[in-house]
């Protein structure tokens, strides 16, 4: 299991709108997901559309409440899970309760980290924590739980301020008692056009060095839209170029944070304007037709979709409207058992 803890001090940077989108991107990638929304503010959660819910359910509160009163957690009864790999534990104003109650609990910023160990959170591949803006014990145990910290930065030189703060505490994580999550920053609300855009990167770059992930999330009114709807934007407009942003932000994170792991998340592509539906499949899916192994048709007439391999060699082919093609792209093939080719990639 890995936790990824999405924080800066800064708001509106996107923090709530990262969190939502590559906790979505990871659950269609094939991961068990689950989203916590630890900000009292409860964007994440009109975001994911269970504002109504979160106030007759239990809610993040609970995971710390059992600390400063009496009563114990029944995990499960945290978790909404009606979408496919994507869990959710939602939050409402009552979590700023459990800021100011902290205060006086001993060993209050590891409560977190604490309760995500318990057996019963085994099953989820990525926790991903959708934090306050302000650096207070919600926050820290949203940063102590982590394995990696993502950092968003709209193009605001404040947020750099956010930068220093969160190395702040990282330090402190890492002299006080040993925790060393890595910290990786991502460029949001990104108008490449702009000169502006340019020259920020170019000093982000100086100062983040690879720790600046490439993959920037583009400005667009359709996650304004996704938030408004309670959607996330797979769901809502998985055509739009914040959808093709995030797969992209995700499979970078995902490869960053797997380094030395035997997996490749790798994009397959195909131009077929024409095509009514077009699915990649391969050993890597047991050449099984399902909704998951569809590619995602573009505004340009470009397919795409996103798949995590595992190291090896493998064969696949496109189904373009029911007829089997080799990538274009792809210069490799090899014989298959029915007197055809199939494409081969191998890592
Ligand atoms: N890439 C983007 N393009 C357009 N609007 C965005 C983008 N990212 C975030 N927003 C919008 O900006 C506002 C602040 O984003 P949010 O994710 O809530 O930030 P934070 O959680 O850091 O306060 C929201 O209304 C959100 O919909
Ligand atoms: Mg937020």
């Amino acid at each position: 299991m890995k936790i990824i803890s999405v924080a800066n001090q800064k708001g509106g940077c996107g923090k709530t709108t990262l969190a939502v989108n590559v906790a979505a991107a990871l659950a269609r990638l094939g991961s068990e997901t689950l989203l916590i929304d630890l900000d009292p503010q409860g964007h994440a959660t009109f975001a994911m559309g269970y504002a109504k819910e979160a106030s007759e359910k239990k809610t993040s509160y609970d995971i710390f409440r059992g600390y400063f009163d009496n009563e114990k957690t029944v995990y499960p009864e945290l978790v909404m899970n009606d979408r496919t790999r994507l869990s959710f534990i939602p939050a409402n104003m009552m979590l700023s309760a459990a800021e100011i109650n902290l205060g006086s609990v001993t060993g209050a910023a590891s409560i977190l980290y604490k309760v995500l160990s318990d057996q019963y959170f085994r099953r989820f591949d990525y926790v991903i924590i959708d934090s306050p803006p302000s650096f207070g014990f919600l926050t820290l145990n949203s940063m102590y739980a982590a394995d990696m910290i993502v950092v968003p930065m709209d193009l605001s030189y404040f947020s750099f301020n956010g930068i220093n703060g969160v190395y702040r505490v990282t330090g402190l994580l890492k002299s006080e008692i040993g925790r060393n999550p890595q910290v990786y920053f991502a460029m949001n609300i990104f108008d490449q056009r702009s000169n502006f855009a340019k020259q920020f990167e170019g000093d982000a770059r100086k100062k983040l060095g690879p720790y600046l992930l490439s993959n920037k999330v583009r400005s667009s009114v359709r996650l304004r839209e996704a938030a408004k709807a309670g959607k996330t934007i797979f769901e809502y407009d998985p055509k739009s170029t914040a959808a093709l942003d995030f797969y992209n932000l995700t499979s970078e994170l995902i490869t960053v944070d797997m380094k030395n792991a035997d997996v490749i998340v790798r994009e397959f592509a195909l131009h077929a304007p024409q095509a009514g539906s077009v699915y990649v499949l391969g050993d890597f899916n047991n050449w099984q037709k399902s909704e998951s192994n569809m590619l995602t048709k573009l505004e340009t007439g470009q397919w795409s979709g996103h798949f995590t391999l595992g190291k090896g060699r493998h064969r696949y082919k496109f189904l373009v409207d029911d007829e089997w093609h080799n990538d274009p792209h792809n210069p490799a093939v090899e014989a298959n058992v029915f007197g055809g080719a199939d494409s081969i990639i191998e890592f």
